[in-house]
């Protein structure tokens, strides 16, 4: 018998300077401005089972029945297996768009599904429209603190992000005014406005009903888009549901985008964009360039699934789930975290922002969580200028309520010790506690989002 032979260093461990050396040369420019993302990388140290995660962005998918995926993965072998094997078309299949119909129909919106394309998830999509829009040094527009997973896209456009900070109603409308006028005055036009305005990642905040009038308005006045990205408006815990920026522009200059992430399953990666036809047209063909068309047999199990009729009580179901689990967190903050920290009291989504005394940097802080078995995202992943050092994002509906209690105890005590080392260091008779806090300790239960900025920024 003749040996196959083996390709060389097939073992060979990559990524040492001489490598990196090799190939420097044929990077791309962008490859320069390029950014993992924080929450990416996190999950390469939270997967060791002792961990407890408050990182991630996690939807409980234990949640879903065992049975009732087999039974959908069974019925799609037995019925109709060479078309779910197949490709499909690169805009999704139009049973797929009606599912995508029906969501968005259950937050009052009315989509024309011609005006829909389906996305390998919502991180695609952010990925597409930005692909669309913008070229180097265009002007792209976010919240502070914004989605840390579109920091990285935002960056490997090669953008100009320019971040609006946000209260406790969402991002100050007041300010990006100003930002319009300032680049105006400049000639720059933005590409768009990126925003989530319900139950924000990381913020928790929601943009409040005046705002969101506003923001349409000024898009109309200004002709300028907005992407609304909302994974969360259906996880609402409490509280008035609000329209949504696409329902208050009807499609003219809101982008939309939308995800089965958090109501059904991140696995099976589907997401879609609604925007304007000729935009449309734009991000069919940056797609079919990026992955010809998004899973054929994901598509399959949502069609097979929605037609089952259950995707509402299910939502219902994690609904229940995460407002106890949100409530568990807020108890645990409380009771472990220092009086000289703030956090968010969010009515729905998936996350809190917490901010600490501004002497604590969380990043240094991570480090010691993490030897702690306990983990959470720094807020610096979600700005782009080096902000939110003293702010964390903290997850709660990955976890159970244990979880959630035990992981909160254990940061509250790395970050008493920290408040410790401090007062131990600079125990000023004029320097009282409230005046080195540089984060508003009054307002520690208030819906806020304390955004401190760093000098000169
Ligand atoms: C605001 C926001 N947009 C987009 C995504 C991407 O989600 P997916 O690609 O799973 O749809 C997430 C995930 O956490 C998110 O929070």
């Amino acid at each position: 018998m003749t040996e196959v032979p083996q390709p060389p260093h097939r073992r060979r461990a990559h990524t040492s300077t001489r490598d990196l050396e090799r190939y420097a040369g044929l990077f791309a420019e962008r490859t320069t401005v390029m950014r993992s993302s924080a929450m990416r990388d996190l999950m390469a140290v939270t997967a060791r089972p002792e961990v407890i995660s408050l990182a991630g962005g996690l939807p409980d998918t234990s949640t879903f029945p065992p049975q009732s995926f087999a039974a959908q993965m069974t019925r799609i072998a037995q019925e109709s297996a060479a078309a779910a094997l197949q490709y499909g078309p690169t805009e999704g299949f139009d049973e797929t768009k009606d599912c995508i119909v029906e969501v968005m129909a259950g937050e009052g919106m009315l989509p024309d599904p011609d005006d829909i394309v389906v996305t390998t998830g919502g991180q695609q999509a952010i990925d597409l429209v930005t692909k669309t829009l913008v070229d180097p040094g265009d002007v792209v527009i976010c919240e502070a603190p914004t989605y840390p997973g579109a920091v990285p896209v935002f960056c490997s456009y090669q953008a100009d992000v320019r971040q609006v900070e946000m209260d406790g109603e969402g991002m100050r409308i007041d300010l990006l005014e100003a930002l319009l006028d300032e680049l105006k005055a400049e000639g720059r036009r933005p590409k768009f406005v990126y925003t989530v305005p319900s139950f924000q990642n990381p913020g928790g905040v929601t943009l409040s009903l005046e705002r969101r009038a506003r923001l349409v308005e000024l898009a109309q006045l200004h002709e300028l888009l907005v992407v609304e990205d909302n994974p969360y408006g259906m996880l609402r815990y409490g509280g008035e549901a609000l329209p949504t920026l696409y329902q208050l522009d009807g499609g003219d200059f809101v982008v939309y985008l939308g995800t089965f992430s958090k109501i059904l399953s991140p696995g099976i990666r589907l997401g879609w964009v609604v925007a304007p036809p000729p935009v449309l047209e734009k991000v069919v063909l940056g797609k079919g360039a990026t992955d010809l068309c998004t899973s054929t047999l994901t598509q399959f199990f949502v069609r097979q699934y929605f037609a089952e009729g259950g995707w509402r009580r299910y939502v219902a179901d994690l609904v229940e789930l995460y407002r106890g689990r949100r409530d568990t967190m807020l108890a645990a903050l409380t009771e472990h975290f220092p009086a000289a920290a703030t956090w968010t009291e969010p009515e729905g989504g998936l996350f809190i922002w917490a901010t600490l005394p501004g002497y604590i940097d969380t990043g240094d802080l991570l480090a010691k969580a993490l030897r702690n078995d306990v983990a959470f995202v720094p807020g610096q992943a979600a700005y782009v200028d080096g902000r939110g050092k003293s702010s964390m994002r903290l997850n709660f509906s990955g976890v159970t309520d244990e979880e959630i209690r035990e992981g909160i105890v254990r940061i509250g005590r790395v970050i008493s010790e920290q408040v410790e080392l401090y007062k131990a260091l600079a125990p000023s008779e004029d320097a009282p506690e409230s005046s080195v806090d540089e984060g508003p300790a009054e307002e520690a239960t208030s819906n806020v989002v304390p955004l401190r900025k760093e000098a000169g920024a």
